[in-house]
């Protein structure tokens, strides 16, 4: 069999393990090929690939970012019949026969899998790998990339505390998940975060003023605020982490300072977990071709690793339940949640 790899949306770390995971299982055991296919969907519009040997795949485990590059090209997406441009799919399913492919695993979040699950209507064997630091993939307990990117926004809260406690400041710091606040949620939780704001759970302003205030009378004579990039942001032209920390110092009087992590939560070495997990799911997909077990998702239920049919993927979010136990562990040791 000859198998193509594409990698779609937002790098993270572990991605490049999860490819040699499922090239290297998929030619030492089934001793099949594969093409490395560039840039994501723009590669099966192109028809730009590379023959990917198992020594190509040798030395990639810890390396930060993605081989293959990546884009965020949605190839359904435009104008055309219930506004899905068919051009690019035709042209995808064309080079996926001329390169003469019995599988495309897609490697990605919420909108390659969708366009994973599409692609398997068209006809195409298709089996996807959930990856983003979001962990907002459905289906799959974890996605790998989140433990990686807690690990460095939890270290970034760590080193917020020495520098808040010196001046005695209200620290407010954003970490990514524009839809889901499970990074905000574990980093704050791990780094000791005083008030977590995340897209699931609504805030109110005057709440984390009241709440910093209090402690502030307390004499605890600073406070961490960790605050997922997604949620409510009256601010539109400013971060959320500048307007609130505007409006915080309005409504408080207190010192504040801001800090956006950006970027630095997608980039560098994975976390040893995320090595762990993007491997298992790299030989899981090459076991699933190999038993022709297509239109699924690799997914991790109970640590146990599953397959998920991608059209119970597509199109749904795995966010953060406002009874989530840890959201309710969490606040019963006084965290605040700005409601
Ligand atoms: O990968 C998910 C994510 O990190 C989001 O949290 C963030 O909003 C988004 O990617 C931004 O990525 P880009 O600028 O690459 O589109």
């Amino acid at each position: 069999m000859r198998i193509g790899i594409l990698t779609a949306g937002g790098d993270c770390p572990g991605i490049n393990a999860a490819i040699r995971g499922v090239g290297k299982t998929a030619i030492v055991r089934y001793g099949m090929k594969i093409a490395g296919i560039s840039d994501g969907f723009i590669g099966m519009i192109t028809k730009e690939y590379t023959e990917l040997t198992e020594k190509d795949l040798s030395g990639i485990l810890t390396l930060g970012g993605t081989i293959l590059g990546t884009s965020r090209e949605k190839p359904f997406k435009g104008s055309g019949k219930g506004n899905k441009d068919i051009r690019k799919p035709v042209l995808i399913k064309e080079h996926y026969e001329q390169m003469g492919l019995n599988c495309l695993v897609c490697i990605g979040g919420n909108g390659t899998l969708k366009t994973a699950n599409l692609l398997a209507q068209e006809g195409l064997n298709v089996v996807g790998i959930p990856k983003t630091i979001d962990n907002d993939v459905w289906g799959t307990d974890i996605t790998f990339g989140f433990d990686s990117a807690v690990n460095i926004a939890t270290e970034a809260i760590d080193r917020l505390h020495s520098t808040a406690n010196s001046h005695k400041r209200i620290m407010i710091i954003e970490v990514m998940g524009h839809n889901a606040g499970w990074i905000a949620l574990y980093s704050g939780i791990a780094g000791g975060g005083d008030v977590i704001l995340i897209p699931e759970i609504p805030y109110k302003e005057e709440k984390i003023a009241e709440y910093l205030l209090q402690r502030s009378e307390d004499n605890k004579p600073y406070s961490i605020v960790v605050v997922a990039e997604g949620v409510v942001n009256p601010g539109k032209d400013k971060s959320v982490a500048q307007y609130l920390s505007n409006r915080i110092t309005e409504m408080t009087g207190l010192e504040t300072r801001e800090t956006v992590l950006g970027y630095i939560q997608r980039g560098g070495t994975p976390s040893p977990m995320d090595r762990v997990l993007a491997t298992r799911y790299g030989t899981a997909a090459a076991d699933m071709i190999a038993e022709r077990d297509f239109g699924k998702m690799v997914a991790l239920k109970d640590d146990r690793i599953v397959s998920v049919p991608l059209e119970d993927v597509a199109g749904r979010l795995k966010l953060v339940e406002p009874d989530n136990p840890l959201v309710l562990q969490t606040k019963s040791m006084g965290t605040s949640f700005g409601e």
